[in-house]
């Protein structure tokens, strides 16, 4: 690799194949904006100065991840155009290599052979293609009798395009290497096509001033696949899902159903965690070892620590330490704090709370705003009326506090260490340590009431 590197990625197309609000480079591939990947690729093999060619206004300046520098586009359409607007960031003497934002999958790998060949060949432009995908709506290589790299021929708009380059099957991947000056003195001599200035108009140029064309080919089908449509982003998400899992499977983790799972690059997930059908984990999630995850859970932005069941269950942005039941069928919403060994049951949704070590909330509650004591037992039915008109007041259960089925804690109010309350109760005042609250209407019982009504109904 080259001393110095600078890498232009262009970023600032329209996308409108994509039909979406969102930038096409921003859309995400295993919950990572297509544009990452490529930065990423390009730190990867070595670039000390990359460059996003972004169009101002449309969000993906400030998506920018660390370590990429950013150039506007502000003058006319074409990937051409875009080149010309990282000029300034190009020393003219050097070699600079440009890549597209839409194609995700570009390897470092095939990056540092591109750079190779450029320099072996003491090439002015190399550029690398493949037979391996079907040419619909690439650039297609044509090749002079010499068997060189004579002029790219775009076939989006296949009309005009004669038959015999309709069949050819080498494609150009958008990923080049270049001699700055020549690139960009053949730029400005590149005519609009469409409205278009198209970077691929300067091959030709270049062969006319006296420049050589080198091309590297490549049996790499991912790392040549360009997204412009929905359907394309689907096909590189599949590939981009496969080795995110295997990755993982390499480092320790089953996937007992790696076609059903969705996860995220950025997840980690410890070794001997078992990944059951159906599971969703997206985001900055962590899992620890020994973890069973699933089947059916959705775990986003949350931290799992080891030895941790998690079944038919939905987490968001909330922490379970190590060695917790969760589920089956448990909502944890954010800031839910689950401690070592607790478990969280059947239809129970938790917002906001810790919930101390070993502590259990089994069955059918709502708990929100709220702090469990470690060991303490929370009967089925329990539900925090935590919200006051504007205000979200907090309940309190103690330590080894055992509270029965079907109880309302009108915030704020505190059961104590040890305490207990009656099934049924509506807890409104603070129950002190070791007491017993109960808080419910005495039963009355009409004797003979049957009778009676039977009596009634024979008149
Ligand atoms: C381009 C190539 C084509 C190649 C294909 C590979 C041209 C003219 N054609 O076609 O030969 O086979 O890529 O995937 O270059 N962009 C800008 N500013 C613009 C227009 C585009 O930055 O004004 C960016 C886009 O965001 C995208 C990249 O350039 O990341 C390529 O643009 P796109 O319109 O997708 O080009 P293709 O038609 O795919
Ligand atoms: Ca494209």
């Amino acid at each position: 690799m080259a001393d110095s590197l600078t890498v232009l990625i262009m970023a600032a197309g329209q996308g409108t194949r994509m039909k979406s609000a969102l930038p096409k480079v921003l859309h995400p591939v295993c919950g990572r904006p297509m544009l990452h990947w490529v930065i990423a690729a390009a730190l990867d093999a070595g670039a000390d100065n990359v460059v996003a060619i972004t169009r101002p206004g449309d969000g993906v300046e400030d998506a920018l991840p660390e370590g990429a520098a950013n150039a506007p586009q502000t003058e006319g359409e074409g990937t051409g155009s875009a080149i010309l607007a990282a000029r300034d960031h190009v020393d003219p003497d050097s070699t600079v290599v440009v890549l597209s934002g839409d194609v995700p999958l570009t390897s470092s790998r095939l990056l540092s052979e591109l750079v190779a060949k450029h320099e072996d060949e003491q090439a002015t432009a190399t550029l690398l293609t493949t037979e391996e995908l079907d040419p619909t709506g690439y650039g297609r290589i044509v090749r002079g009798d010499d068997g060189g790299v004579e002029r790219i021929v775009e076939t989006k708009h296949t009309e005009g395009v004669p038959a015999d380059e309709l069949a050819l099957r080498e494609i150009n991947i958008g990923t080049y290497a270049f001699r700055a000056r020549a690139l960009f003195d053949a730029l400005d001599a590149v005519e609009e096509t469409n409205g278009e200035r198209y970077l691929t108009g300067v091959f030709p140029l270049i062969l006319k001033s006296g420049g050589s064309i080198a091309a590297h080919s490549t049996t790499d089908v991912s790392a040549a696949m360009g997204v412009n449509t929905r359907a394309d982003l689907a096909a590189v998400q599949e590939i981009a899902q496969r080795r995110v899992i295997d990755a993982l499977a390499e480092s320790g983790v089953t996937f007992e159903s790696p076609t059903t799972a969705s996860v995220d690059a950025s997840v980690q997930i410890g070794p001997d965690t078992t990944v059951a059908n159906g599971v969703t984990l997206k985001g900055e999630t962590t899992i620890g070892e020994g973890c069973t995850i699933g089947p059916q859970a959705t775990i986003v932005d949350a931290d799992v620590g080891d030895g941790t069941t998690i079944l038919h269950a939905y987490l968001t942005d909330c922490t379970v330490a190590a060695n917790a039941t969760i589920g089956p069928f448990a909502y944890l919403r954010p800031e839910a704090n689950i401690g070592d060994g607790a478990k969280i049951g059947t239809f129970v949704e938790v917002k906001k709370s810790n919930v101390g070590a070993g502590a259990k909330v089994p069955h059918l509650s709502y708990i929100g705003d709220a702090d469990i004591g470690e060991r303490a037992n929370v009967g089925g039915g329990a539900i925090t009326a935590n919200y006051h008109r504007k205000v979200k007041n907090r309940t309190v259960i103690g330590k080894d506090a055992k509270t029965g089925v079907h109880n309302s804690f009108v915030a704020p109010v505190r059961v104590g260490d040890g305490a207990y309350t009656g099934a049924g109760s509506v807890i409104s005042d603070d129950v002190p340590d070791g007491a017993l609250g109960i808080a419910r209407s005495e039963q009355k019982n009409v004797e003979g009431y049957a009778e009676k009504v039977e009596e009634g109904s024979g008149q």
